[in-house]
Protein backbone atom coordinates (compact mmCIF):
# COMPACT_ATOMS: atom_id res chain seq x y z
CA UNK A 1 0.00 0.00 0.00
CA UNK A 2 2.76 2.50 0.92
CA UNK A 3 4.88 1.00 -1.76
CA UNK A 4 2.31 1.68 -4.48
CA UNK A 5 1.49 5.03 -2.78
CA UNK A 6 5.29 5.84 -3.17
CA UNK A 7 5.38 4.76 -6.72
CA UNK A 8 2.16 7.48 -7.64
CA UNK A 9 3.50 10.02 -6.10
CA UNK A 10 7.24 9.43 -7.49
CA UNK A 11 5.11 9.32 -11.09
CA UNK A 12 2.86 12.56 -10.48
CA UNK A 13 6.21 14.08 -9.95
CA UNK A 14 7.62 13.11 -13.11
CA UNK A 15 4.52 13.80 -14.92
CA UNK A 16 4.87 17.38 -13.59
CA UNK A 17 8.31 17.67 -14.24
CA UNK A 18 7.65 16.51 -17.59
CA UNK A 19 4.43 19.02 -17.72
CA UNK A 20 6.82 21.60 -17.01
CA UNK A 21 9.64 21.03 -19.24
CA UNK A 22 7.37 20.58 -22.16
CA UNK A 23 5.54 24.17 -20.75
CA UNK A 24 8.95 25.58 -20.38
CA UNK A 25 10.27 24.77 -24.19
CA UNK A 26 6.76 26.22 -25.31
CA UNK A 27 7.91 29.46 -23.72
CA UNK A 28 10.95 29.62 -25.22
CA UNK A 29 9.74 28.68 -28.44
CA UNK A 30 6.96 31.13 -28.43
CA UNK A 31 9.80 33.74 -27.11
CA UNK A 32 11.76 33.14 -29.79
CA UNK A 33 9.23 33.47 -32.72
CA UNK A 34 8.50 36.66 -31.14
CA UNK A 35 11.72 38.06 -31.31
CA UNK A 36 12.36 37.06 -34.88
CA UNK A 37 8.96 38.57 -36.08
CA UNK A 38 10.23 41.89 -34.33
CA UNK A 39 13.73 41.32 -36.14
CA UNK A 40 12.41 41.06 -39.36
CA UNK A 41 9.70 43.78 -38.44
CA UNK A 42 12.71 45.99 -37.74
CA UNK A 43 14.59 44.66 -40.56
CA UNK A 44 11.98 45.45 -43.07
CA UNK A 45 11.21 48.66 -41.57
CA UNK A 46 14.67 50.06 -41.91
CA UNK A 47 15.00 49.24 -45.48
CA UNK A 48 11.23 50.26 -46.90
CA UNK A 49 12.50 54.06 -45.64
CA UNK A 50 16.27 54.39 -44.62
CA UNK A 51 15.19 55.31 -41.13
CA UNK A 52 14.30 53.50 -38.19
CA UNK A 53 10.71 53.77 -37.67
CA UNK A 54 9.51 50.56 -35.10
CA UNK A 55 5.82 51.31 -33.24
CA UNK A 56 5.72 55.01 -34.20
CA UNK A 57 9.64 55.87 -33.06
CA UNK A 58 10.89 57.58 -35.80
CA UNK A 59 14.36 58.71 -35.00
CA UNK A 60 15.13 60.52 -38.41
CA UNK A 61 18.64 62.79 -38.51
CA UNK A 62 17.67 64.47 -41.65
CA UNK A 63 13.89 65.36 -40.22
CA UNK A 64 15.27 67.34 -37.80
CA UNK A 65 14.76 70.63 -40.47
CA UNK A 66 17.74 72.67 -40.23
CA UNK A 67 17.91 72.46 -43.99
CA UNK A 68 16.23 76.20 -44.87
CA UNK A 69 19.41 78.05 -43.77
CA UNK A 70 22.91 77.94 -45.80
CA UNK A 71 24.36 76.28 -42.38
CA UNK A 72 22.36 73.75 -42.58
CA UNK A 73 23.35 72.54 -46.63
CA UNK A 74 26.30 71.73 -48.13
CA UNK A 75 27.99 72.07 -51.23
CA UNK A 76 29.89 69.85 -53.69
CA UNK A 77 32.95 70.17 -55.03
CA UNK A 78 33.56 67.82 -57.76
CA UNK A 79 36.93 67.05 -59.13
CA UNK A 80 36.44 65.36 -62.70
CA UNK A 81 38.68 64.53 -65.72
CA UNK A 82 37.40 63.21 -69.23
CA UNK A 83 35.33 60.91 -67.93
CA UNK A 84 31.71 61.89 -69.37
CA UNK A 85 29.44 58.56 -68.09
CA UNK A 86 30.62 58.85 -64.76
CA UNK A 87 30.07 62.71 -64.24
CA UNK A 88 26.62 61.55 -65.67
CA UNK A 89 26.26 58.79 -63.08
CA UNK A 90 27.42 60.69 -60.27
CA UNK A 91 25.65 63.94 -60.87
CA UNK A 92 22.66 62.43 -61.21
CA UNK A 93 22.60 60.08 -58.08
CA UNK A 94 23.57 62.84 -55.64
CA UNK A 95 21.49 65.52 -56.99
CA UNK A 96 18.86 63.84 -55.57
CA UNK A 97 20.09 63.98 -51.80
CA UNK A 98 18.55 66.19 -49.49
CA UNK A 99 20.45 69.32 -48.23
CA UNK A 100 23.02 69.43 -51.17
CA UNK A 101 22.81 73.54 -51.85
CA UNK A 102 25.24 73.19 -55.00
CA UNK A 103 27.17 71.02 -56.95
CA UNK A 104 30.83 72.55 -58.21
CA UNK A 105 32.29 70.41 -61.07
CA UNK A 106 36.15 71.21 -61.23
CA UNK A 107 36.96 71.28 -64.90
CA UNK A 108 40.69 71.55 -66.12
CA UNK A 109 40.39 69.90 -69.59
CA UNK A 110 41.68 71.99 -72.63
CA UNK A 111 37.72 71.88 -74.01
CA UNK A 112 34.41 73.79 -72.26
CA UNK A 113 32.22 71.09 -71.53
CA UNK A 114 30.03 70.35 -74.64
CA UNK A 115 26.40 71.74 -74.71
CA UNK A 116 24.89 68.02 -74.62
CA UNK A 117 26.54 67.74 -71.32
CA UNK A 118 25.84 70.68 -70.12
CA UNK A 119 21.92 70.14 -71.00
CA UNK A 120 21.71 67.01 -69.57
CA UNK A 121 23.27 67.79 -66.34
CA UNK A 122 21.19 70.73 -65.73
CA UNK A 123 18.32 68.27 -66.81
CA UNK A 124 19.01 66.20 -64.17
CA UNK A 125 19.19 68.64 -61.67
CA UNK A 126 15.93 70.48 -63.12
CA UNK A 127 14.14 66.69 -62.27
CA UNK A 128 15.50 66.37 -58.77
CA UNK A 129 14.16 69.80 -57.67
CA UNK A 130 12.27 70.22 -54.78
CA UNK A 131 9.70 72.43 -53.01
CA UNK A 132 10.72 74.53 -55.75
CA UNK A 133 14.16 74.70 -55.08
CA UNK A 134 17.03 74.08 -56.81
CA UNK A 135 20.34 72.57 -56.55
CA UNK A 136 22.76 75.18 -58.36
CA UNK A 137 25.15 73.81 -60.84
CA UNK A 138 28.33 75.43 -61.58
CA UNK A 139 31.40 74.69 -63.78
CA UNK A 140 34.78 75.81 -62.02
CA UNK A 141 36.39 75.82 -65.44
CA UNK A 142 40.36 76.59 -65.29
CA UNK A 143 42.64 77.58 -67.53
CA UNK A 144 45.91 75.59 -66.06
CA UNK A 145 45.62 71.17 -65.54
CA UNK A 146 46.39 70.65 -62.20
CA UNK A 147 45.55 69.20 -59.36
CA UNK A 148 45.74 72.11 -57.30
CA UNK A 149 42.14 73.29 -58.56
CA UNK A 150 40.06 71.10 -57.11
CA UNK A 151 41.21 73.69 -54.32
CA UNK A 152 40.39 77.09 -55.48
CA UNK A 153 38.47 79.52 -53.52
CA UNK A 154 35.29 79.39 -54.45
CA UNK A 155 33.86 82.97 -54.11
CA UNK A 156 30.24 83.47 -52.81
CA UNK A 157 30.00 80.14 -52.10
CA UNK A 158 26.73 80.39 -49.77
CA UNK A 159 27.52 77.34 -47.82
CA UNK A 160 30.58 76.46 -44.86
CA UNK A 161 30.36 72.79 -45.57
CA UNK A 162 32.27 71.54 -48.31
CA UNK A 163 31.91 67.74 -49.54
CA UNK A 164 34.84 67.07 -51.94
CA UNK A 165 34.60 64.16 -54.01
CA UNK A 166 35.99 62.40 -57.06
CA UNK A 167 33.68 61.68 -59.93
CA UNK A 168 34.14 57.87 -59.78
CA UNK A 169 32.84 57.38 -55.90
CA UNK A 170 29.06 57.10 -55.06
CA UNK A 171 27.63 57.50 -51.68
CA UNK A 172 24.40 56.83 -50.99
CA UNK A 173 22.66 59.79 -49.21
CA UNK A 174 21.79 58.62 -45.89
CA UNK A 175 25.60 58.35 -45.56
CA UNK A 176 26.58 61.67 -46.64
CA UNK A 177 24.11 62.95 -44.37
CA UNK A 178 25.46 61.01 -41.29
CA UNK A 179 28.82 62.52 -42.14
CA UNK A 180 27.44 66.14 -43.08
CA UNK A 181 25.85 65.80 -38.87
CA UNK A 182 29.42 64.49 -37.73
CA UNK A 183 31.26 67.60 -39.49
CA UNK A 184 28.33 69.89 -38.33
CA UNK A 185 29.35 69.04 -34.78
CA UNK A 186 33.42 69.30 -35.34
CA UNK A 187 33.05 72.22 -38.21
CA UNK A 188 36.74 72.72 -38.11
CA UNK A 189 37.73 69.34 -38.93
CA UNK A 190 37.84 66.99 -42.11
CA UNK A 191 35.40 64.36 -41.85
CA UNK A 192 35.40 61.81 -44.52
CA UNK A 193 35.20 58.05 -45.33
CA UNK A 194 38.98 57.29 -47.05
CA UNK A 195 40.99 57.10 -44.07
CA UNK A 196 44.90 56.96 -44.43
CA UNK A 197 48.04 57.02 -42.14
CA UNK A 198 51.43 57.87 -41.40
CA UNK A 199 54.53 56.09 -39.76
CA UNK A 200 57.67 56.96 -38.26
CA UNK A 201 59.97 54.95 -40.64
CA UNK A 202 63.04 54.47 -38.38
CA UNK A 203 64.80 52.39 -40.98
CA UNK A 204 65.30 55.40 -42.94
CA UNK A 205 66.30 57.97 -40.01
CA UNK A 206 65.15 60.60 -38.21
CA UNK A 207 62.19 62.48 -39.07
CA UNK A 208 61.53 59.94 -41.86
CA UNK A 209 57.60 58.82 -42.89
CA UNK A 210 55.75 55.94 -44.35
CA UNK A 211 52.62 56.19 -46.17
CA UNK A 212 50.08 53.36 -45.03
CA UNK A 213 47.15 52.90 -46.99
CA UNK A 214 44.33 50.67 -46.46
CA UNK A 215 45.59 47.89 -44.95
CA UNK A 216 47.98 49.45 -42.47
CA UNK A 217 44.79 51.66 -41.25
CA UNK A 218 43.26 47.96 -41.13
CA UNK A 219 46.18 46.20 -39.00
CA UNK A 220 46.35 49.38 -36.86
CA UNK A 221 43.03 50.81 -36.05
CA UNK A 222 44.70 54.10 -36.60
CA UNK A 223 45.02 57.05 -39.11
CA UNK A 224 45.84 60.53 -39.65
CA UNK A 225 44.11 61.81 -42.73
CA UNK A 226 40.98 61.65 -44.56
CA UNK A 227 41.24 61.76 -48.13
CA UNK A 228 39.66 64.32 -50.69
CA UNK A 229 38.00 61.97 -52.69
CA UNK A 230 34.80 61.59 -50.53
CA UNK A 231 35.53 64.31 -47.40
CA UNK A 232 33.98 67.32 -45.28
CA UNK A 233 35.85 70.24 -44.34
CA UNK A 234 35.08 73.77 -43.81
CA UNK A 235 35.55 76.14 -46.93
CA UNK A 236 37.94 78.22 -45.00
CA UNK A 237 40.20 75.89 -46.09
CA UNK A 238 40.29 76.06 -49.95
CA UNK A 239 40.98 79.48 -48.77
CA UNK A 240 43.28 78.88 -47.16
CA UNK A 241 44.67 76.62 -49.41
CA UNK A 242 44.78 79.23 -52.18
CA UNK A 243 46.40 81.30 -50.21
CA UNK A 244 48.82 80.03 -47.90
CA UNK A 245 49.59 76.51 -49.00
CA UNK A 246 53.96 76.87 -49.91
CA UNK A 247 54.21 76.88 -53.23
CA UNK A 248 56.59 74.41 -53.87
CA UNK A 249 53.96 71.97 -52.59
CA UNK A 250 51.70 73.47 -55.33
CA UNK A 251 54.26 72.83 -58.12
CA UNK A 252 55.59 69.60 -56.98
CA UNK A 253 51.61 68.63 -57.06
CA UNK A 254 51.03 69.68 -60.61
CA UNK A 255 54.29 68.04 -62.05
CA UNK A 256 53.60 64.40 -60.12
CA UNK A 257 49.72 64.63 -60.90
CA UNK A 258 49.34 63.47 -57.02
CA UNK A 259 49.48 63.65 -53.51
CA UNK A 260 46.59 67.02 -53.26
CA UNK A 261 44.48 65.16 -50.81
CA UNK A 262 47.81 65.00 -48.41
CA UNK A 263 48.29 68.36 -48.72
CA UNK A 264 45.04 69.11 -47.87
CA UNK A 265 45.51 66.83 -44.56
CA UNK A 266 48.23 68.60 -44.10
CA UNK A 267 46.81 72.28 -43.91
CA UNK A 268 43.67 70.95 -41.71
CA UNK A 269 46.21 69.32 -39.25
CA UNK A 270 48.43 72.28 -39.36
CA UNK A 271 45.48 74.73 -39.07
CA UNK A 272 43.76 72.68 -35.91
CA UNK A 273 46.97 70.44 -34.22
CA UNK A 274 43.54 67.85 -34.17
CA UNK A 275 43.01 64.40 -36.10
CA UNK A 276 40.41 63.98 -38.77
CA UNK A 277 37.44 62.16 -38.25
CA UNK A 278 36.59 58.97 -39.81
CA UNK A 279 33.21 58.11 -40.94
CA UNK A 280 31.64 54.07 -41.23
CA UNK A 281 29.68 54.81 -44.90
CA UNK A 282 28.77 52.80 -47.44
CA UNK A 283 30.98 53.69 -50.87
CA UNK A 284 30.59 52.15 -54.36
CA UNK A 285 33.12 52.82 -57.17
CA UNK A 286 32.24 53.36 -60.24
CA UNK A 287 35.02 54.15 -62.65
CA UNK A 288 38.22 51.87 -63.04
CA UNK A 289 40.69 51.47 -60.04
CA UNK A 290 42.47 54.74 -60.51
CA UNK A 291 46.15 55.83 -59.69
CA UNK A 292 45.88 53.40 -56.38
CA UNK A 293 46.20 50.64 -57.84
CA UNK A 294 48.92 51.31 -60.09
CA UNK A 295 52.47 49.99 -59.03
CA UNK A 296 54.99 52.06 -57.21
CA UNK A 297 51.59 54.08 -55.40
CA UNK A 298 52.36 53.91 -52.13
CA UNK A 299 56.66 54.90 -52.44
CA UNK A 300 55.17 57.85 -54.52
CA UNK A 301 52.71 59.06 -51.56
CA UNK A 302 55.48 58.20 -48.81
CA UNK A 303 57.77 60.88 -51.08
CA UNK A 304 55.34 63.30 -50.94
CA UNK A 305 54.51 62.74 -47.58
CA UNK A 306 58.29 63.05 -46.62
CA UNK A 307 58.39 66.24 -48.98
CA UNK A 308 55.43 68.25 -47.44
CA UNK A 309 57.04 67.55 -43.76
CA UNK A 310 60.33 69.01 -44.81
CA UNK A 311 58.17 72.61 -46.59
CA UNK A 312 55.97 72.29 -43.20
CA UNK A 313 58.95 71.89 -40.86
CA UNK A 314 57.23 69.78 -39.24
CA UNK A 315 54.97 66.77 -39.17
CA UNK A 316 51.35 68.09 -38.78
CA UNK A 317 49.41 65.18 -38.68
CA UNK A 318 48.06 64.15 -35.59
CA UNK A 319 46.80 59.94 -35.34
CA UNK A 320 43.70 58.40 -33.65
CA UNK A 321 41.48 55.62 -33.47
CA UNK A 322 38.45 56.74 -33.52
CA UNK A 323 35.77 56.28 -35.76
CA UNK A 324 32.20 57.45 -36.07
CA UNK A 325 28.97 55.36 -37.09
CA UNK A 326 25.52 55.32 -36.86
CA UNK A 327 24.16 53.92 -34.15
CA UNK A 328 20.89 53.42 -35.85
CA UNK A 329 23.27 50.97 -38.24
CA UNK A 330 24.83 48.99 -35.46
CA UNK A 331 23.53 45.89 -35.19
CA UNK A 332 23.42 45.04 -31.15
CA UNK A 333 24.34 47.89 -29.11
C1 LIG B 1 51.08 76.18 -40.14
O1 LIG B 1 50.83 76.69 -38.85
C2 LIG B 1 51.68 77.75 -38.48
C3 LIG B 1 51.40 78.07 -37.04
O2 LIG B 1 50.04 78.25 -36.79
C4 LIG B 1 51.45 78.93 -39.40
O3 LIG B 1 52.29 80.01 -39.06
C5 LIG B 1 51.71 78.50 -40.84
O4 LIG B 1 51.39 79.55 -41.74
C6 LIG B 1 50.89 77.27 -41.18
N1 LIG B 1 51.30 76.78 -42.48
C7 LIG B 1 50.46 76.68 -43.50
C8 LIG B 1 51.03 76.21 -44.78
O5 LIG B 1 49.27 76.94 -43.41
Amino acid sequence: MRGSLAINRRTVFKLRQIGIATLGSVKIKILLCGCVALTLLAVANRNRDGSSSLWGWTSDVASLDRSSSPRGRYAIVMNTWKRYDLLKKSISHYASCPRLDSIHIIWSEPNSPSDPLKRFLNHVIFLNSRNGRQVELIFDINKEDSLNNRFKEIKDLETDAVFSIDDDVIFPCSSIEFAFTVWQSAPDTMVGYVPRMHWVDETKGKDKYGYGGWWSVWWTGTYSMVLSKAAFFHKKYLKLYTDEMPASIKEYITRNRNCEDIAMSFLVANATGAPPIWVKGKIFEIGSTGISSLGGHSERRTQCLNKFVAEFGRMPLVSTSLKAVDSRNVWFW
